[in-house]
């Protein structure tokens, strides 16, 4: 059994089931009474203090009308510190660009920054990213993950496949889901080359970067030399910091043309960030880190926790490495199901994420959400081995 210790990640709360029922209405509220939610990337932690203590200032403010329309400000101020202290990387508070969410981002991006053309997507993909070429008019290319493949890793010649055959954009997502790799400086400076030589373009999903684990360094794309000309990064408080409903994620721009086109762009494109979800982002990434150092230790322990209890349950599932996000890739093919998630809501009344949703027509793999107690952790194996053995 994993012990775990009372510091540092003491700041960390559990909810309740009762708790997580109110806070959560999507991932506890969409299932049945009996049935343990694994499933949509939120946690069942109580928020950080920071963030409580804006947002009952905001509220007792009545700051509930639009946001501040401007690039910059102070939330372009306290990502630019986040981006300096978490990642060493330096950027330019306005060229922060507030929007949304992040797939509405990653969306504005290819509207307006990036010519027409051919997305590459790697797959598998966080779902919604499947349609983003569709609706923002332009054809997908597959980069596939061999799902027997060792390490999940972005195969770059055929990457330089699709650019040579007209694909003009990659949508990277770093760290991955639901890979959980943390890419390393090596691995984006061979992409960063790869776009370079065709003139091509790169958005960079950043979403999970403050979620890295066991201190592996996030490089921002945007950081490595020779990309400003051709990128542009969405990032948000939101995954790390479970304010998703809050709406507010970041485009960050490198260049003053592209951030330029990004910031003129029509109102009806961008206006829909919450000036709440401003508050929030503003008090995480200004004083959110004690409470996200505490978050990665905890994760840290979930995943060890359910890697050593799968291994003793499930002994033949396999998980990719989990360097990032509380988001595990799991491999069950061995146990004969081709819906392993189909079977563990009907037998094991556990709520999993089904592998073909992140990559079509592929068998046999389920997406399990780990940020949750120890004693849940240890349900969600023990349910799972129900539902398959
Ligand atoms: C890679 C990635 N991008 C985007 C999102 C969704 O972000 P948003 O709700 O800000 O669109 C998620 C959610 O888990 C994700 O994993």
């Amino acid at each position: 059994m994993t012990v775990l210790p009372e510091a540092p990640d003491a700041l960390v709360r559990d909810l309740t089931d009762e708790e997580a029922r109110a806070a959560l209405v999507c991932k506890w509220g969409l299932v049945a009474p009996d049935v343990l939610p694994a499933w949509v990337a939120e946690m069942d932690y109580a928020l950080a203090e920071p963030i409580v203590g804006a947002l009952q200032r905001a509220v007792a403010q009545g700051r509930t009308g639009y946001p501040a329309f401007v690039e910059g400000g102070p939330l372009g101020e306290a990502y630019a510190g986040f981006a300096q202290r978490r990642f060493g990387h330096a950027v330019d508070p306005e060229r922060v660009i507030a929007t949304v969410d992040v797939t509405a981002g990653v969306r504005l991006a290819l509207d307006v920054v990036v010519p027409p053309g051919p997305l590459v997507l790697p797959v598998p993909a966080y779902r919604p990213q499947l349609a983003l070429a569709g609706i923002c008019g332009r054809e997908r290319r597959d980069l596939l993950v061999d799902p027997a493949a060792e390490r999940a890793e972005l195969d770059l010649d055929a990457l330089e496949a699709h650019f040579a055959a007209g694909a003009r954009v990659l949508l990277l997502t770093q760290p991955h889901n639901p890979w959980g790799r943390v890419f390393t400086r090596a691995e984006l400076e061979a992409v960063r080359d790869v776009v370079t030589r065709h003139g091509g373009w790169v958005v960079s999903d950043e979403i999970h970067a403050p979620l890295t684990l066991d201190g592996r360094p996030h490089v921002p794309y945007l950081s490595l030399e020779g990309t400003a000309e051709h990128a542009v990064a969405v990032v948000a408080a939101s995954k790390a910091f479970n304010v998703a409903g809050l709406r507010c994620a970041q485009l960050v721009a490198a260049d003053a043309g592209i951030a330029e086109r990004l910031v003129r762009t029509e109102m009806a494109r961008n206006d829909s960030w919450s000036v709440l979800g401003v508050e929030a982002s503003i008090a995480a990434y200004a004083e959110g880190d004690a409470w996200l150092d505490a978050l990665r230790h905890r994760l840290a322990a979930m995943r060890d926790l359910f890697v050593a209890e799968l291994a003793r349950e499930l002994p033949q599932a396999r998980m990719r490495p989990l360097e990032a996000t509380y988001l595990a890739w799991v491999d069950l093919r061995a146990y004969g199901h081709d819906d392993p998630a189909a079977r563990a809501l009907d037998v094991g009344r556990l709520r999993v994420n089904a592998g073909h949703d992140f990559h079509p027509g592929l068998a046999g793999h389920v997406r399990v959400n780990l940020a949750t107690s120890a004693e849940r952790v240890r349900e969600i194996v023990r349910r799972l081995a129900l539902a398959l053995r």
